[in-house]
């Protein structure tokens, strides 16, 4: 259905700002983070946190790194009012740590949140009341000026309370609920009453958050009402100007950093973006977002998993798989073009040198993720992916023509069984492919020797069953075991013919080697041979037997 907005009360009014400086910003320092995921994030869950899974997210982010953390909204319950005095009984609070609470601008709930706070080294009283014209004129029925009063009634008992509790520094926060539905003019001119009203000074900074209490435009929008506060709002070197994007249009993040853009200090948010209906802005994304753009972001997300594990528990919240940076699928590839990007890049990449790797925004090392999951097959990808997979979980590096032949075989068997294709299955496809092929001839020993100044060999071997000794002479190892099986009657031609130590992931020094014979035979076409040995000429000869096997026509035409 289509929405008719009356003019005073439509979604967020205009804002008049033709000469905007933001869209020239850049963000170049981490802001002031506020984390409110035990307020605004425990407000929203279906299972508020007990004390025990609010003091363990408390040390969550203690150790993430926030400094200031909204911990309750005590005059709400008993639990809340309990957590407080918990945390601060029991000394859990870090020096440089400022707890925060939130309360209504209501006298007694003003009173019982003081009351939370005794004993607190310094406390941010976080006040809120709604300003916009839908609040004022349905829920309120208060004039502009009865708004005003209200919130500078608020201010005034809280520096009076704030004076009887002089072992705690009080720290004041304002925000006019619903600001981006608020007349700008009139959010201004609370803001300043409020700012007057405490009494801020530059050494004594009032924080004004600007919440997008409801996301209700495009993010630039946003940042032309924060641009126009950050201009317009009276003492502005005694106020820090805080953001506070909701998610509902799904762009908290853009509202967020734009909003740092248009002059903000300071950002309040929840880890992975928990918080009411679509959440509040999610402080990991943004955090990492700073970090990929080099900007120090004073947050420590290096053990990401740990972040996420604890979020999970306390939260019962999943994070999707494909959440930005954290979720399980986010340094995955599957396509095949992808994968072959990923893998050059890696190739290319040195150890002290920026991140260039195509499809990874960040090294996941940064976040404490590992590589192994970074490339996943299924039929979307190409010899890219498989390659590096048979590199990284098995140290064979491929001829890129083998590459291409085994992902022949690799996509068949995707195609016939569907889904995700796991590193053993890919092993195991190729062990059967290459170097358990067929039945007609295997090795079983060699013995090397030299005769008339050439190379010559004795190779046991079974042909379809019976065993066989050859004898050959050649140029070397490999021509003289491909001449030995040629008496045989054996067909084949050396195309071409690699060897490369094998070391397998998480193998210290236990290198194998692996020779890879490219052959041919008249009118059987071209196939590789794969051999695997402690001994290279071992391997090698194996990847002749393997090669022999697998030409479809190159069965032996005699036996004996
Ligand atoms: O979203 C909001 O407006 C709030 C206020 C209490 C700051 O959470
Ligand atoms: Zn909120």
């Amino acid at each position: 259905m289509a929405q008719v907005h009356n003019d005073k009360y439509k979604p967020f009014p205009q804002v008049k700002l033709t000469d905007r400086q933001w869209p020239g910003k850049t963000i170049d320092k981490a802001p002031i983070w506020m984390s409110t995921d035990l307020r605004d994030g425990n407000q929203a869950l279906f299972e508020p946190m007990n004390q025990q899974k609010k003091m363990e997210m408390f040390e969550t982010l203690c150790r993430i790194g926030f400094k200031e953390i909204e911990i309750a909204f005590p005059s709400a319950s008993e639990t809340e009012f309990n957590f407080v005095r918990g945390l601060i009984e029991g000394g859990h609070i870090p020096d440089d740590v400022t707890i925060e609470v939130l309360t209504q601008a209501r006298e007694h709930l003003i009173r019982r949140t003081f009351e939370s706070l005794r004993g607190a080294r310094r406390a941010i009283i976080h006040i809120y009341n709604a300003t916009c014209p839908a609040f004022r004129d349905f829920v309120f029925g208060m004039s502009k000026a009865e708004v005003i009063k209200m919130a500078v009634d608020a201010v005034h008992l809280i520096r009076q309370l704030a004076a009887e509790m002089p072992e705690t520094e009080i720290v004041l926060e304002y925000s006019p609920e619903l600001f981006t539905a608020t007349e700008l003019e009139f959010a201004k001119e609370v803001c300043d009453a409020v700012t007057a009203a405490w009494g801020a000074t530059p050494q004594r900074k009032v924080i004004l958050n600007l919440p997008a209490t409801v996301e209700v435009a495009t993010p630039n929008v946003y940042a032309d009402q924060i641009e126009w506060m950050h201009r317009h709002l009276a003492r502005r070197d005694s106020v820090l100007i805080s953001v506070h994007p909701h998610n509902d249009r799904g762009t908290a993040i853009a509202a967020a950093e734009l909003g740092l853009m248009a002059g903000a200090d300071r950002v309040e948010g929840c880890l992975f973006g928990n918080g009411e209906r679509t959440g509040n802005v999610d402080l990991v994304t943004l955090a990492l977002n700073l970090h990929t753009q080099g900007v120090d972001p004073q947050l420590d997300f290096s053990d990401i998993n740990n972040v996420a594990r604890v979020y999970e528990h306390c939260t019962q919240l999943p994070i999707h798989p494909r959440h930005p940076y954290a979720g399980d699928l986010v340094f995955t590839a599957f396509s095949g073009s992808h994968q072959d990007a990923i893998k050059k890049g890696f190739a290319a990449q040195k150890a002290d040198a920026t991140w260039a790797v195509p499809y990874l925004p960040i090294d996941p090392a940064d976040v404490g993720r590992s590589y192994d999951s970074i490339i996943r097959v299924n039929s979307q990808s190409g010899k890219g992916g498989i390659s590096y997979i048979m590199e990284h979980d098995y140290g064979i590096v491929m001829p890129r023509r083998l590459q291409v032949e085994f992902s022949g075989v690799v996509q068949r068997h995707a195609d016939s069984h569907g889904g995700e294709i796991s590193g053993e299955e890919i092993w195991q496809l190729f062990a059967d492919t290459y170097l358990n092929a067929g039945a007609q001839v295997r090795y079983r020993e060699h013995h090397l020797f030299e005769e008339g100044g050439q190379q010559a060999i004795r190779l046991g071997v079974d042909i379809n069953g019976v065993a066989h000794n050859l004898n050959g002479v050649g140029n070397g190892p490999i021509n003289a075991a491909m001449h030995a099986l040629t008496s045989a009657g054996l067909q084949a031609q050396v195309r071409s013919y690699e060897e490369r130590s094998m070391v397998p992931a998480g193998d210290d020094g236990n290198a194998s080697a692996v020779a890879f014979i490219e052959m041919a035979a008249s009118g059987c076409g071209e196939c590789y041979g794969v051999g695997i040995d402690s001994n290279i000429v071992t391997a090698s000869i194996k990847a002749l037997v393997s090669g022999i096997n697998r030409l479809p026509q190159s069965a032996p035409q005699k036996t004996a």
